[in-house]
């Protein structure tokens, strides 16, 4: 495992940091506590973080709701504009010290975590471009006399965030993008798991300019800090990325004051490959649908449906190519997977692959626990199971782990019918040469986000959301940004 020295990277590693980013400074935990984050790579501690609670995110919120009102309202959207320039501009610029201290944090591979680089500066130019292109329209109207009628849009005012640990630099962007394009203001709770790259990006936001208290983190566990979030009464609007199971207890303490809410959560989704697909592009596609990121993606492609005339051959050329991936040292570029978040994720995915063997699925590659220099790391070799059936364990429930569940079809209706026996319906793909069964599948599939003889490509610019138990509301696209106003009809009478 490279050794590293923490320091360098940024001053807080290594620390014990008792406060959270509040009101544009650091300002001390009511509780005073700590908790602890880890190099999922080694399990070694990489810093200590203020236990957020209650009275924190009243104070955060406080903080969040005065900027709403203040100068921040002011703003000409030009400015906005021109704010979302510059931290644009600063983030190229610590581009490569985020990616490191994310990786540090969750485990992705560097060389994933600096792939996103581009997709993060796009995300930030896409949103500052729709600071001029969320309008309200003139409607002509039927009513008697001479009325005309429009639509103002406004802020919706403080937006409280909740952010998962599986891939938190675009998470934040999906929420610091639509915030700072309308003039909402936000606070942020990241995942106790990866917090650091949040609070890096506080820093950075304030070097641009963002005015004190338009963004604030607060750091703590779910079940307290992200709690009192979603709870507060002066929280306008919610975006949570999480478990369906939070999901729901977002929903419940949304009702106190009928919040707005986005949320993106379990999916189950279908990968649907037909013996006419170009099968070198399907095998490496279908793996990496589900193995990127080591699973930990809300719409891998975990139930991978195989025409039966090609099962054998497919699950074959799966197993070897899985084989073939190098999972290990995230710092090194050779590394395709890294490890999981957590120990809580290890058992999880260990747990899932005793389920499948026990209810007859078969191992066709990996489903075993990495030891040897992998050991203090929490690795799980990538695992195909063959022979699974739609109403598996396995099949059903998401597992968040490298772990895909091959299921035969015969018939392209068959395909269909299996796909959408599902609660969730966040992704999907079809893996085909004939346009034909491509439009079919995608008319058919009910899930938010498709794909056609590729996984997981996503754009700034277009939205992707879910349908079904994997939540509603976009996350990109000019809808995401409409989200975050709200729309007045104004009649004048000028008669
Ligand atoms: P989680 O949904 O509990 O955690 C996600 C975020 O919600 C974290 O920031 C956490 O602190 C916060 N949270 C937890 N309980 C909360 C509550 N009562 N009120 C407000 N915020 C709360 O998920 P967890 O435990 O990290 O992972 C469990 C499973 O959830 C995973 O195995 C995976 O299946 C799913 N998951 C899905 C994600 C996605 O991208 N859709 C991301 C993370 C987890
Ligand atoms: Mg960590």
């Amino acid at each position: 495992m490279t050794t590293i020295d923490l320091p360098s990277v940024h001053p807080f590693l290594g620390q014990d940091i008792k406060d959270h980013f509040v009101d544009g400074r650091w300002q001390p935990a009511a509780s005073g506590g700590t908790f602890e984050t880890v190099n999922p790579a080694t399990g070694h501690r990489l810093a200590s973080l203020a236990e957020g609670g209650k009275a924190d995110v009243d104070a955060a919120v406080r903080a969040a709701r005065a900027a709403f009102e203040g100068p921040w309202s002011r703003f000409t959207p030009y400015e906005r504009q021109r704010l979302l320039h510059r931290i644009h501009d600063l983030v190229a610029a610590n581009y490569d010290e985020l990616a490191l201290l994310e990786t540090l944090d969750m485990g992705a591979p560097l060389s994933r975590t600096l792939g996103f680089r581009s997709f993060i500066l796009e995300a930030i130019q896409f949103y500052a471009s729709q600071v001029v292109n969320t309008n309200g329209q003139t409607i002509e109207n039927s009513l008697p006399g001479q009325f005309t009628t429009m639509t103002l849009k406004a802020p919706v005012g403080v937006v409280g965030s909740i952010i998962p640990w599986n891939g938190p630099l675009i998470s934040q962007w999906f929420v610091l993008g639509p915030v700072l394009a309308t003039g909402c203001t936000v606070v942020l709770k990241p995942a106790e798991d990866a917090s650091l790259s949040l609070l890096r990006m506080a820093q950075l936001l304030q070097e641009a300019g963002v005015p004190d208290g338009v963004v604030n983190v607060v750091t703590g566990y779910g079940q307290t800090a992200g709690a009192a979030l979603a709870e507060h009464p002066d929280v306008d609007r919610l975006s949570f990325t999480g478990s369906t199971e939070t999901g729901r207890s977002i929903i419940r303490a949304s009702a106190v004051n009928i919040k707005r809410l986005q949320l993106e959560l379990g999916g189950k989704s279908p990968d649907i490959v037909f013996a006419d697909a170009d099968l070198d592009r399907a095998v490496p596609g279908a793996a990496m649908a589900v193995f990127n990121n080591t699973g930990q993606i809300c719409y891998a492609g975990t139930r991978l449906f195989v025409q039966r005339s090609i099962q054998d051959e497919f699950v074959e050329r799966l197993a070897a190519f899985s084989k073939s991936l190098t999972v290990g040292d995230p710092l090194d570029p050779g590394t395709n997977l890294g490890p999981l978040i957590s120990q809580k994720q290890l058992d999880r995915v260990l747990g899932y692959v005793s389920i499948g063997q026990e209810e007859g699925a078969v191992v066709a590659s990996g489903g075993a626990r990495l030891g040897g220099d992998l050991a203090e790391g929490y690795y799980v070799a990538p695992t195909v199971f063959a022979d699974v059936s739609n109403t598996m364990t396995i099949a059903r429930e998401e597992i968040f782990g490298p772990v895909v569940s091959v299921i035969p079809f015969d018939e392209a209706d068959e395909a269909l019918r299996l796909a959408n026996e599902t609660p969730y319906g966040l992704g999907g793909a079809v893996w085909t040469r004939d346009l034909g069964t491509a439009l079919k599948m995608t008319h058919g599939i009910k899930a938010g986000t498709l794909w056609v003889n590729c996984y997981g490509a996503i754009d700034p610019a277009v939205g992707f959301g879910g349908y079904k138990a994997s939540g509603y509301g976009s996350k990109g696209g000019p809808e995401h940004v409409d989200a975050y106003l709200y729309t007045k009809s104004v009649t004048i009478n000028t008669d």
